[in-house]
C-alpha cells in the first residue's frame, strides 16, 4: 500500500535530524497519519465563520450545543462537554498533564519531550504504542511477572512475542537478567516495557535500581541497539516506602541517548481513583528530538486515536480539568494515598508479627502500587484459591504460580482476616 503524502510528510519530519523515532516506528506507524486536511482540516478552517455547516455535531439555533436537558442536569461540567474532544485530546488537558508531569518528576524541569496526547487510558494508550512500533515478529522484552493483559494487547493485537526474563533477585529487581536479554540475539530493534509500580507484584525500583536500569539501557543503546523504551506507569505515585524511587523512568530516558526513544503512558485511572472515566496520556522523549519531530509523533498518535476511537470522551476530560485546578484536589489525593499506604503498613505488620505465615507462604518484594504477591509453600495456588471462595469467603487471584492480594480493594480491619484465611487454606490443602 503506498504511504499517504501526509503520512509521508510526518515520515520526512522523524528522519530529518536524530531518526530514531522513524527507524523504531511499525509499518502501521509509518503509514499513519492525522488527516488534517480532510473533515477535520476544513471544520478548522470554517471555525468562527457566521455560517459553520461543517461538522457533525447538532447545534441550537443559538449555536450552542443541541443536549437533552435530563442529561445536562445530571453533568456539572460545561456544556462544551458534550461535543467532541479532538482527537489529540482537550488541549487545555494536555498542556495541564504536561505541567503536573514536571511538578511530579522535578528532573524533567527543563527537558524537552512531547505534548502528551490523550488516550482512552493505559489500556488504550499501550494499544497505540503497539500499533504505532510493533511489528508482527516483534519482541518485546518484560519480566517475567507482568500485566496480564498485555499478551491480549501485544500478542494477539500486533502479532509480537514476549521475551521474557527474571523478575526478582535477592529481594530485588533482576537487573542483570534484563541485561543478558537486552545483549541476546544481537544488535537491532529492541522494545523494552517497564512497569513500575508493578502489577501483579506492587514492586517499585529502588533509587539505585532505577539508576541501575538507566544505566543498562544507556549501554544497550551505546552498543548500537535502538531502543523503544514503553513505560506503564498506571500506578505513578502510589509509593509507600523511603529510598524507592518516586520519579518515573521517563525523567531519566527522555534524553538519555540518541538510540533511545521513550514512551510514557500514564494517567488518571489509578493515580485519581477514576477507572470509569479513561483517560489516559502518552507521551514521548528521545535526545536530540525537534519540536517538530515531537509534534510528527503527537500527530501519528492522534491518527491513530482518529483512526480507533475518534476521540476520547470529552465529558471525562472535562472533569479531570476542572478537578486538578481546584485547590482541594492535592489535599484530597494525598488523603487518598494515605488510605493504601496505610493499609501496605498495616501488612508489614501483620507479615511482621505472624512468623508462623511463613509456613504457609512468603511475599514477593512489594512497597507500592494496588498489589502484592506471595508464593505459597508446598500448596497449589489454585487449590487455596477455591477454598479461598468456598470455606472462607474470600477472593484472591492466582497468576504466574503466585497469589496476587489487591490491597487497594480491601478494607484495613480485614487484612487480618485475609491473611489469616490465606494462611489457614495453604495448611488445609497441604494437610489433605
Ligand atoms: C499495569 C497496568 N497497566 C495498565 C492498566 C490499565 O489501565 P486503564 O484502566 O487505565 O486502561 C492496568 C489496569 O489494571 C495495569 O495494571
Amino acid at each position: 500500500m503506498s504511504v499517504h503524502p501526509l503520512a509521508q510528510s510526518l515520515n520526512d519530519t522523524l528522519r530529518n535530524g536524530n531518526s530514531i523515532a522513524y527507524t523504531l516506528l511499525s509499518d502501521r506507524g509509518r503509514g499513519i497519519y492525522f488527516p488534517s486536511k480532510g473533515i477535520l482540516g476544513q471544520s478548522a478552517e470554517a471555525r468562527g465563520k457566521e455560517i459553520n455547516a461543517t461538522i457533525g455535531t447538532a447545534l441550537e439555533d443559538d449555536g450552542s450545543p443541541l443536549t437533552l436537558g435530563c442529561l445536562e442536569e445530571m453533568v456539572e461540567a460545561p456544556k462544551s462537554a458534550f461535543l467532541y474532544a479532538p482527537s489529540f485530546g482537550n488541549p487545555e488537558l494536555r498542556a495541564k498533564w504536561k505541567q503536573m508531569l514536571v511538578q511530579k518528576n522535578p528532573s524533567l524541569v527543563e527537558k524537552a519531550f512531547s505534548t502528551p496526547v490523550v488516550s482512552a487510558a493505559l489500556t488504550h494508550a499501550l494499544s497505540v504504542s503497539g500499533y504505532l512500533f510493533a511489528n508482527p515478529g516483534d519482541e518485546i522484552i518484560l519480566p517475567d511477572l507482568y500485566w496480564d493483559n498485555y499478551e491480549l494487547l501485544f500478542q494477539q493485537g500486533y502479532g509480537a512475542s514476549f521475551k521474557l526474563h527474571n523478575t526478582f533477585k535477592e529481594h530485588g529487581y533482576d537487573i542483570d537478567a534484563l541485561a543478558a536479554v537486552l545483549t541476546d540475539g544481537g544488535i537491532g530493534k529492541k522494545i523494552v516495557l517497564l512497569n513500575f509500580p508493578n502489577n501483579p507484584t506492587g514492586y517499585t525500583l529502588t533509587d539505585a535500581e532505577a539508576q541501575s536500569i538507566v544505566t543498562t539501557l544507556i549501554a544497550a543503546a551505546d552498543a548500537g541497539n535502538k531502543l523503544l523504551v514503553l513505560l506503564d506507569d498506571a500506578y505513578f505515585g502510589l509509593v509507600y516506602k523511603d529510598g524507592i524511587t518516586r520519579q518515573s523512568l521517563f525523567s531519566a530516558l527522555c534524553n538519555a541517548h540518541e538510540n533511545i526513544l521513550a514512551v510514557k503512558m500514564d494517567g488518571p485511572t489509578k493515580e485519581d481513583y477514576v477507572w470509569g472515566f479513561r483517560v489516559g496520556f502518552m507521551t514521548f522523549g528521545f535526545k536530540g528530538a525537534t519540536e517538530e519531530q515531537y509534534k510528527a509523533l503527537e500527530a501519528k498518535a492522534a491518527g491513530t486515536v482518529r483512526g480507533t476511537l475518534s476521540n476520547v470522551p470529552n465529558i471525562s476530560q472535562s472533569l479531570l480539568l476542572a478537578a486538578y485546578n481546584k485547590d482541594v484536589y492535592a489535599s484530597q489525593k494525598a488523603d487518598k494515598f494515605n488510605t493504601l499506604k496505610t493499609r501496605y503498613e498495616k501488612i508489614v505488620d501483620i507479615l511482621n508479627t505472624h512468623s508462623e505465615y511463613e509456613e504457609s507462604f512468603v511475599a514477593m518484594p512489594f512497597n507500592s502500587g494496588y498489589f502484592m504477591c506471595v508464593r505459597l509453600k508446598g500448596a497449589d495456588p489454585e487449590k487455596v484459591r477455591t477454598l479461598l471462595l468456598e470455606k472462607y469467603s474470600t477472593g484472591v487471584i492466582v497468576l504466574a504460580g503466585l497469589i496476587r492480594l489487591a490491597f487497594s480493594a480491601v478494607p484495613y480491619d480485614k487484612l487480618d482476616a485475609l491473611f489469616q484465611n490465606l494462611h489457614s487454606a495453604v495448611q488445609e490443602v497441604v494437610a489433605k
